[in-house]
């Protein structure tokens, strides 16, 4: 018998609209009068599932951090359905073996697991085949978490060469890191634009990762108006905090690329409103308490972030900083649509991927309830309006507060 979403309002073609939604693995029917077993939604709005196309599963050798079961429950108390799981993993995910075993997890986990192929000196010839396992491939053009840099520019020529050949999207760490943070955000339009002339040659699908200034987002709205493939993300963490947190907080504010200025911010929420931002993803990078820690020196870079995106979002629309309809573009239609996948969007014969969301609940982040195994986030202590209160993966009830 298939479920009923009854009596909420539902986001179709771009607006909510008062329906109810029959479904069971598939979303069967949208209408009244469905037949099934209703949950009631009333006073609820219905989205579909958020996706992630950055995150950091970790496992393997760093599961102390996060794992498949852990990152992917953090997502479904967030309304994330679909991640994208990276490859700097360690053991690094460049070989087909290892990337089924990730295969493997991603299909036991909780939500929709898709995975990027890592590349390396050692793999250039494998990239057709490791094409067959993968739903996207990650390039890394500056150093960060991992150590995958691609350095060699004969070698970065070859690797966009052999993308490009599968039709997969290459998503790209652009912004090179190992500098001040002050020097990597001066330099972040600059290597956004060697990114595209090097991918522009091979015409592969760009997607360049964590893009955080008003240089960078205008430089690939520049490329954009030239014709080129491209598509960028930006993460919360630079639509929320910039440099003045970062000394205030310091490791717990480690990221790359860093937090930029309050001008970057207010710039990239300008673009979010004017309907300029391609999609938000988290690069949710979980590190321990214990190893940020360490202190700004030594302590490993990156926020976690899948868990509470959609919350931040949506506390944001019920403050007018942005739209429903901006937020379904970003954070579902857009990344499927680019991924090439048929999900984003409720709609009859997709997978029931389905997030009920409580417009009025106001709830604080705290650390005692944070599902992330990294056990912290830079947004806690923030009172947020509008939650998450049920989400269906595939049409299976995976979370509810
Ligand atoms: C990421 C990580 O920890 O894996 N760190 C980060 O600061 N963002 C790697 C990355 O995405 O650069
Ligand atoms: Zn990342």
């Amino acid at each position: 018998m298939p479920t009923i979403l009854a009596n909420g309002q539902v986001f179709i073609d771009g607006k909510l609209q008062r329906t109810d939604i029959a479904f069971d693995q598939k979303i069967q029917a949208i209408g009244k009068n469905l037949l099934g077993e209703p949950v009631d939604c009333l006073g609820k709005i219905i989205l579909p599932g958020a996706i992630d196309v950055h995150v950091h599963f970790r496992d393997f050798n760093q599961s102390h951090k996060e794992d498949w079961q852990s990152g992917s429950h953090a997502a479904v108390r967030g309304g994330v359905t679909t991640v994208f799981d990276m490859p700097n993993n360690d053991p690094p995910a460049t070989t087909v073996e290892r990337l089924q075993e990730k295969r493997r997890k991603a299909d036991a986990s909780l939500v929709n697991g898709k995975i990027y192929g890592g590349l390396s000196a050692e793999n250039v010839d494998q990239i057709a085949e490791i094409a067959k396992v993968v739903d996207a491939f990650k390039l890394y053009l500056g150093d960060t978490t991992g150590h995958m840099i691609i350095s060699d520019r004969a070698l970065q020529k070859e690797i966009v060469h052999r993308v490009a050949e599968t039709g997969k999207v290459l998503a790209v760490h652009a912004q090179r890191g190992g500098i001040a943070p002050e020097e990597i955000t001066a330099h972040e339009a600059k290597d956004l634009q060697y990114a595209i002339e090097l991918s522009s040659q091979f015409k592969a699908k760009l997607h360049l990762a964590h893009v955080t200034t008003r240089a960078g987002v205008e430089t690939i709205l520049d490329a954009k108006r030239r014709g080129l493939d491209v598509s960028f993300e930006t993460c919360p963490q630079y639509l929320f905090f910039t440099t003045e947190e970062r000394s205030k907080r310091g490791a717990f504010m480690k990221v790359n690329p860093p937090v930029a200025t309050a001008a970057d911010r207010d710039f990239l929420w300008e673009a979010l409103r004017a309907g300029k931002i391609d999609m938000i993803a988290t690069d949710h990078a979980p590190h321990t308490i214990e190893e940020k820690n360490l202190g700004m020196e030594k302590a490993p870079s990156g926020l976690p972030g899948v868990e509470f995106v959609l919350p931040l979002l949506l506390d944001s629309v019920n403050a007018g900083g942005t739209s429903l309809e901006q937020l379904v573009k970003v954070c579902c239609a857009r990344p499927a649509q680019r991924f090439g996948f048929p999900k984003g969007k409720i709609s009859a014969g997709l997978d029931a991927d389905l997030v009920v969301i409580d417009m009025n609940l106001r709830k604080t982040i705290t650390r005692s309830e944070i599902a992330s195994k990294c056990g912290w986030s830079p947004y806690e202590t923030m009172t947020l309006q509008g939650w998450p209160v049920m989400t269906f993966v595939q049409g299976q009830l995976r979370f509810r507060s």
